[in-house]
C-alpha cells in the first residue's frame, strides 16, 4: 500500500510503498483508511522534528477515518464507519497517512451517521481539540452572556473550529490573528464578533495584571500571547491552553491565578479518555455547522503533503487540510 513514513530519526518523511498492517493485539481493529488531515503536529513529523515519533519506520498521520475491515474487539464489526483522532497515531504507532492502519478499540469513535469521510478529517483532531477547549469552558460554569471569549491563532485549524463551536452555543468570540487583512472576512463568517491583530497580544507582557477584557480564553500559542491573555482574564474567568505555536514557555505571574482567582486548564488530545471523545464527538456532531466546516477545509493527495509540511509549521495554513488517502 501506499503510505508515508517517517524511516529514521530527524530525517524527512517519504511517500513509499509498505505491507499493509496485520491485526496482531486483542482489542485491535483494522481500518481501510480513506481520509486523514494535516494537523501543526504532522507537518513537525513529515519534516522529522525531534519530539514526537518513537519508533522507526513509521506511517505518520495523527488522524484516521474509514471503514473497519477485521476486528478483535467485540465493540466494533466489518463496515463500521470510525475515526481515530491521536491515541499515538503517527507518534508511537502507524498513523493515518495510509491506505489500511491498525487502530487500539480503547480509542476508537464511531463517525456520526450525519458526516461524511471527508467531514469527519476535516474535524480531525483539531475539532476534537477545540470540542476539548468549549467543553472545558463550559464545565467551567461559563454561559453565552458572561463575557467574551478569546480564541487566539485564530486562523488555524484549531482556532477555526473554537470559532464556530464557540459561537454556534451562542458565546460573543473575539478571534486574534496574525493575518487580520486576510482573515477577518473568514473569521466573521465562522462567528467571530470581533477580530483583533495577534500583536497586541505577542509583545512581552508589560503588566502581570492588564484591563479585564475575557471571560474565557482558548490558547493554542503559548509565550506570551498566553501570559497577555491571562492578565487579561477576568475575575474568576478561565483561560485554556492547548498549543505552543508562539513558543511553550510561559513568561507570567500568579498574581492572575491570586488576585483574580482565573482559572489555567490544559487541553489535551493524545491521551483524552474514550468518554470524554465520545462527548467531544457529540459536541461536533450537534453543534458544527457544515457551511462553516467547508469554508474552512480543503483538500489534498497523499504527495501534497509533503509540500504542505513546512507551510503549517509556518502559519500559512488556513483552516482544515482534508488528505484524500487514495489519491
Ligand atoms: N493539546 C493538544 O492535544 C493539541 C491538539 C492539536 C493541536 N495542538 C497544538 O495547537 C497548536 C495549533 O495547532 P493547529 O493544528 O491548529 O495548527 P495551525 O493550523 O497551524 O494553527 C496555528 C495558528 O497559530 C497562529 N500562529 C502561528 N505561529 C504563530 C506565532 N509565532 N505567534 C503567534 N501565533 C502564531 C496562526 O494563526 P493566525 O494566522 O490566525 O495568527 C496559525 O494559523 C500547535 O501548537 C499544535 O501543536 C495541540
Amino acid at each position: 500500500m501506499r503510505a508515508i513514513v517517517s524511516q529514521a530519526p530527524n530525517e524527512a518523511a517519504i511517500l513509499t510503498e509498505i505491507d499493509p498492517p496485520r491485526l496482531d493485539t486483542d482489542g485491535e481493529v483494522l481500518i481501510q483508511v480513506t481520509h486523514s488531515s494535516v494537523n501543526y503536529k504532522d507537518g513537525s513529523t513529515v519534516l522529522g522534528r525531534p519530539g514526537f515519533v518513537r519508533s522507526w519506520p513509521l506511517t505518520l498521520g495523527i488522524d484516521i477515518v474509514g471503514t473497519v475491515t477485521e476486528s478483535n474487539s467485540a465493540a466494533f464489526s466489518p463496515g463500521d464507519h470510525v475515526t481515530l483522532n491521536g491515541a499515538g497515531a503517527g507518534e508511537t504507532r502507524s498513523g493515518g497517512y495510509a491506505e489500511y492502519a491498525t487502530a487500539p478499540a480503547a480509542a476508537l469513535v464511531k463517525v456520526p451517521d450525519s458526516l461524511t469521510s471527508a467531514q469527519a478529517a476535516a474535524f480531525g483532531t483539531a475539532g476534537f481539540t477545540a470540542a476539548l477547549a468549549v467543553l472545558a469552558i463550559e464545565d467551567h460554569g461559563l454561559q453565552p452572556g458572561d463575557g467574551d471569549i478569546l480564541v487566539t491563532g485564530a486562523a488555524g485549524g484549531v482556532g477555526s473550529l473554537a470559532i464556530a463551536l464557540l459561537a454556534r452555543r451562542g458565546y460573543t468570540v473575539t478571534g486574534s490573528t496574525g493575518r487580520i487583512a486576510e482573515a477577518q472576512d473568514y473569521l466573521t463568517a465562522l462567528g467571530a464578533a470581533q477580530v483583533i491583530d495577534r500583536q497586541t497580544l505577542s509583545e512581552p507582557t508589560k503588566a502581570p495584571l492588564q484591563e479585564q477584557r475575557w471571560a474565557g480564553v482558548v490558547d493554542g500559542v503559548g509565550s506570551h500571547t498566553l501570559a497577555n491573555s491571562l492578565a487579561q482574564t477576568r475575575y474568576g474567568g478561565i483561560a485554556v491552553a492547548y498549543g505552543l505555536a508562539q513558543g511553550p514557555d510561559l513568561p507570567s505571574t500568579v498574581l492572575p491565578f491570586i488576585l483574580r482567582a482565573v482559572t489555567l486548564r490544559g487541553a489535551n488530545s493524545v491521551y483524552a479518555p474514550l468518554p470524554l471523545r465520545q462527548r467531544a464527538w457529540e459536541l461536533l456532531d450537534t453543534e458544527l455547522d457544515l457551511n462553516s466546516l467547508d469554508l474552512m477545509s480543503s483538500s489534498i493527495s497523499m504527495a501534497e503533503v509533503l509540500e504542505l509540511a513546512p507551510r503549517i509549521l509556518a502559519g500559512e495554513i488556513r483552516g482544515r487540510t482534508i488528505v484524500d488517502v487514495t489519491r
